[in-house]
């Protein structure tokens, strides 16, 4: 099984959302060889939009196989008085992944260790898988989340991916075991896609810039298919 993490981040309108998900099962529709990867569990698609756009989103599904919806981020906090917070609870019957940890997170919003790991245990309590997000071995792995995501800050958004030596290197550095799955994040691309997904040590790819487009997503993900026998 491989993974495709969409992470649209702070971008797109409500319009701009809705287009993407039409636009994405319009070119679903015509590609049976990536329903059945779908519908066979060969591959999983993982779209993380804004989070006021979850609900409308999710209504305009057509084909639920094999698609999921994750969130970018969740709070620290569980429900309560905490004005402007969207605690994990209130995305347990929508999304099934939330995000933690990104290095937008850590450094925009001073996110520090200890958020992350309250992050992590909310995340599970409410049932979403965390998808943690490690810059570097600086930063702590928990053995408890099931998917982990190797993004170097110089990596993303700037079109110089990490080889995948040395993705692989890193991941050797990790204590993982074998129902771990390892993501790849940072400036991938149509062009080097197949490159981490040829690797069975690789699971899926966190994809920033190359998901906003729903032709490019998709080619990439298409691609990948055909590739297979
Ligand atoms: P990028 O972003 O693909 O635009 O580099 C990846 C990410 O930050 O998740």
């Amino acid at each position: 099984m491989k993974y495709f993490i969409a992470n649209w981040k702070a971008r797109k309108t409500y319009a701009q959302s809705i287009h993407w998900i039409h636009q994405f099962y319009h070119l679903l529709e015509q590609n049976t060889r990536v329903q059945a990867a779908l519908e066979n569990k060969e591959i999983s698609v993982i779209i993380c939009p804004a989070a006021p756009f979850l609900i409308s989103l999710e209504q305009q599904r057509e084909h639920t196989l094999g698609i999921y919806w994750g969130v970018q981020d969740i709070s620290f906090k569980t429900e309560g008085s905490y004005t402007g917070e969207i605690p994990a609870t209130m995305y347990q019957d929508i999304a099934h992944y939330a995000i933690i940890g990104h290095s937008e997170r850590r450094n925009y919003f001073s996110e520090t260790e200890l958020l992350i790991k309250t992050k992590i245990a909310l995340a599970i309590q409410a049932q979403l898988q965390p998808i943690l997000c490690i810059r570097s071995p600086d930063d702590i792995f928990y053995p408890e989340v099931p998917m982990v995501a190797y993004e170097h800050t110089n990596a993303i958004g700037t079109g110089n991916n990490v080889p995948v030596e040395e993705v692989l290197n890193f991941k050797s550095q990790l204590s993982l075991t074998t129902s771990h799955k390892f993501i790849y994040g940072g400036s991938v691309t149509g062009q080097n896609s197949n490159i981490y997904l040829d690797t069975d040590q690789i699971d899926g790819l966190l994809i920033g810039g190359a998901s906003l487009d729903p032709n490019t997503f998709f080619t990439l993900v298409a691609q990948f298919v055909a590739k297979r026998p």
